[in-house]
C-alpha cells in the first residue's frame, strides 16, 4: 500500500476550497493508502500572534478531519508540532538547499508580490519545512490544491538531492492534483482562500450559509434576461456538488430568462446545505467532546513520531551525525 499525506494550516475558518481540493481526495484515499493527515500548526506560526486563537483554531481543523469523514481507525491524524523531528529534518534539509530554489518558493513570492513588510525567515523556508513533513514519513502520495504543487516538487527536489550527496534513505513524494477542484473560487471570483476573505466555511449554521452564498459576485443582468451558466460563478459552484442532471436542469433555467442570481444562488444553497448537514451536525457534537478530539490526536502523534524519529535516525547516520 502507498502512504498518503496531507496537512491544512490552522490559519483560519475551513472551508469549501480546502475541501474539496485536499481534504475530499485525502479522505477517498483511507481505503486505499495509509493515510497520513495533519494539521500544520507550525506552518501557521508564519503568520499567527494569538495563542488562544492557533489553538482554537487547531482544534477546529481536527474537528473538520474527523467531521468530513476522518476514520482514526484507519488513518493517523496529528498536530505537527507534536512531532518535533520534522523541525530537525527541516534544519538538515536547509543545508542541502538553495537560496535560489526558496527565492522562486509560491508562499514567498505571493507575499513580496503583496508588498508584504515584515517577512519572516519562517515564511521563506517554509517550503523546507513542508518537504520535512512529506519526506519524514516517506510520504509516496500528497493530495493538494493546485497552488501546493510547487512546494510538493520541491520536496522530491530536496529527497533527490539529499538522496544523491549522502544516502539514498528519502523517499521521492509525488503531488496529486485532481483537475476538477484543483482551484476552487471563492465569493469574489479570485481562488477562494483563508487570506482573501472569500471563503464559505464548511460549519456555517444554515442561515449564515445562505447568507454568505447570497455574497456571490455575478454580473448584473436583469431577471428577465438569458443568462449564461458557463460564465457564471454561482453555476461553477452548483456543479462541483450537483449530478449531471442537476447541471442541465439549473443551465436550461439560466438560459431561458425569468430566473435571476438569486433563484441560482437559492439553489446553490440548497444543495450543499443538504450535502453539509451530516458533516455539520458531526461537527457540532465533536466541538462538545474535545477530550475524545484530543484522545485521537495523542494517539495519532505517537503513531507519527515513531515513524519521523526512526527517519531521522537514518537521516543523522547519512549525514554523518
Ligand atoms: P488557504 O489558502 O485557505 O489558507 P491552505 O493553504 O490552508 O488554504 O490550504 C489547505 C489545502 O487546501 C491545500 O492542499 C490547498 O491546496 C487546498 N486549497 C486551499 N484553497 C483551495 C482552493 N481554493 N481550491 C482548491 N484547493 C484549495
Ligand atoms: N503548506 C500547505 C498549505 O498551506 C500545508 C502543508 C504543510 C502541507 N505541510 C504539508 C500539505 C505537507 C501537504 C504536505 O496548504
Amino acid at each position: 500500500m502507498k502512504r498518503s499525506l496531507t496537512g491544512i494550516q490552522p490559519s483560519g475558518v475551513p472551508h469549501i476550497g480546502n475541501w474539496l481540493g485536499a481534504i475530499a481526495p485525502a479522505l477517498d484515499m483511507q481505503e486505499t493508502h495509509e493515510s497520513f493527515y495533519f494539521i500544520a500548526s507550525y506552518h501557521a506560526l508564519t503568520t499567527a500572534r494569538d495563542p488562544k486563537l492557533l489553538q482554537a483554531r487547531i482544534f477546529d481543523v481536527a474537528c473538520t478531519w474527523l467531521a468530513m469523514g476522518l476514520n482514526p481507525e484507519r488513518t493517523v491524524l496529528w498536530s505537527q508540532h507534536a512531532v518535533p523531528e520534522v523541525c530537525e529534518l527541516t534544519w538538515i534539509l536547509s543545508c542541502v538547499s538553495s537560496k535560489g530554489m526558496l527565492d522562486k518558493a509560491h508562499a514567498f513570492k505571493d507575499a513580496v508580490a503583496k508588498g508584504k513588510k515584515q517577512i519572516s525567515a519562517g515564511l521563506y523556508t517554509y517550503p523546507v519545512l513542508m518537504a520535512a513533513d512529506i519526506l519524514a514519513f516517506h510520504s509516496q502520495v500528497v493530495p493538494v490544491g493546485k497552488d501546493q504543487k510547487q512546494h510538493v516538487e520541491m520536496a522530491k527536489d530536496m529527497a533527490q538531492r539529499f538522496n544523491h550527496l549522502f544516502s539514498d534513505v528519502l523517499t521521492l513524494p509525488e503531488p496529486l492534483i485532481h483537475d476538477d477542484v484543483a482551484t476552487i473560487r471563492g465569493t469574489d471570483g479570485q481562488k477562494m482562500s483563508k487570506s482573501y476573505d472569500n471563503t464559505i466555511p464548511l460549519f456555517l449554521p444554515k442561515k449564515k450559509l445562505r447568507k454568505k452564498i447570497m455574497t456571490i459576485k455575478t454580473d448584473s443582468k436583469g431577471l428577465e434576461e438569458p443568462k449564461d451558466p458557463d460564465t457564471c460563478l454561482v453555476f461553477e459552484l452548483f456543479s462541483l456538488f450537483a449530478t449531471e442532471d442537476q447541471k442541465a436542469e439549473l443551465a436550461e433555467k439560466y438560459r431561458g430568462g425569468n430566473f435571476g442570481y438569486g433563484h441560482a444562488k437559492q439553489e446553490l444553497f440548497l444543495l450543499l446545505d443538504k450535502r453539509l448537514e451530516e458533516p455539520r451536525d458531526r461537527y457540532n457534537d465533536l466541538v462538545q467532546r474535545p477530550d475524545d478530539v484530543r484522545d485521537i490526536l495523542i494517539t495519532g502523534a505517537q503513531k507519527a513520531r515513531a515513524i519521523a524519529q526512526k527517519t531521522l535516525l537514518d537521516v543523522r547516520s547519512a549525514v554523518g551525525l
